[in-house]
């Protein structure tokens, strides 16, 4: 049995032949949720290592990269640098009114979800971008077997979320005086972030990070990044 991960086989007939071990990064609320999901099923196929940073073991792995991490919103990139490993990008917060999009992603394996975007958390709708249609089924089935379906109620909520989205964008395109609901979106946030700043201000317990500015491709301006 091979500890060389071969990138023509897919990630879960990797899992199938040898132990697969599963890390992030430390920066990430989210963590401890992967751990426990690595963790819950007791699989013999995948066993939870912890922070990439860490790592130094042989053997496949995967790496899960939150980027933008949640919660400072910054662009990171994978620890681990070597040819074992196969990375899965969490991009939930990957949407301009958080942090400038730099890059454009390219990902094998992409993790999106609607909620981050408008602000609806609990639908538990996302959607993934993966490029290995093998890889795409299993996950497709993988679903289908955990979850008995998404709920009806939670796909009409995303599809009337995702038509206003779309029809916004489209009166934007039309309409200079409408508002695109990425603009809206970021003057939200940064109104809320002024607030807040206002208010740390005037404590002498608290203080704010700093957070970068850079240029987004999308919104073609250079803006600081806007945690939630
Ligand atoms: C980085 C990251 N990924 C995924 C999720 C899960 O998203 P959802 O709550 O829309 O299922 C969260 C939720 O907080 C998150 O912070």
């Amino acid at each position: 049995m091979s500890s060389h991960l071969d990138p023509s086989r897919d990630l879960t007939t990797i899992a199938a032949l040898n132990l697969v071990q599963v890390i992030t990064t430390v920066h990430n609320r989210t963590r401890n949720c992967y751990k426990e999901i690595a963790e819950l099923l007791q699989s013999k196929l995948y066993k939870w290592e912890g922070d990439a940073h860490n790592f130094n073991k042989d053997g496949p792995f995967i790496e899960i990269v939150t980027s933008p991490n949640n919660p400072d919103g910054l662009i990171r990139k994978p620890v681990v640098n070597s040819p074992n490993g196969r990375l899965i990008y969490d991009l939930a917060y990957y949407w301009p009114h958080y942090t400038p999009i730099t890059h454009q992603a390219d990902y094998d394996i992409m993790l999106f979800t609607i909620s981050k975007c408008t602000g609806h958390a609990g639908s538990r709708i996302g959607w993934a971008i993966v490029k290995d249609k093998e890889v795409a089924a299993k996950m497709t089935k993988f679903m289908e077997v955990t979850t008995i379906g998404v709920s009806r109620e939670s796909q009409l909520r995303a599809a009337k979320l995702l038509g206003i989205i779309c029809d916004d964008c489209q009166a934007f395109s039309t309409n200079t005086k409408s508002q695109n609901f990425f603009d809206y979106s970021k003057r939200l946030l940064t109104e809320r972030w002024d607030k807040l700043h206002e208010v740390v201000k005037r404590s002498e317990t608290f203080s704010l990070s700093k957070f970068p500015k850079d240029y987004c491709l999308f919104s073609d301006r250079f803006y600081e990044t806007r945690p939630d």
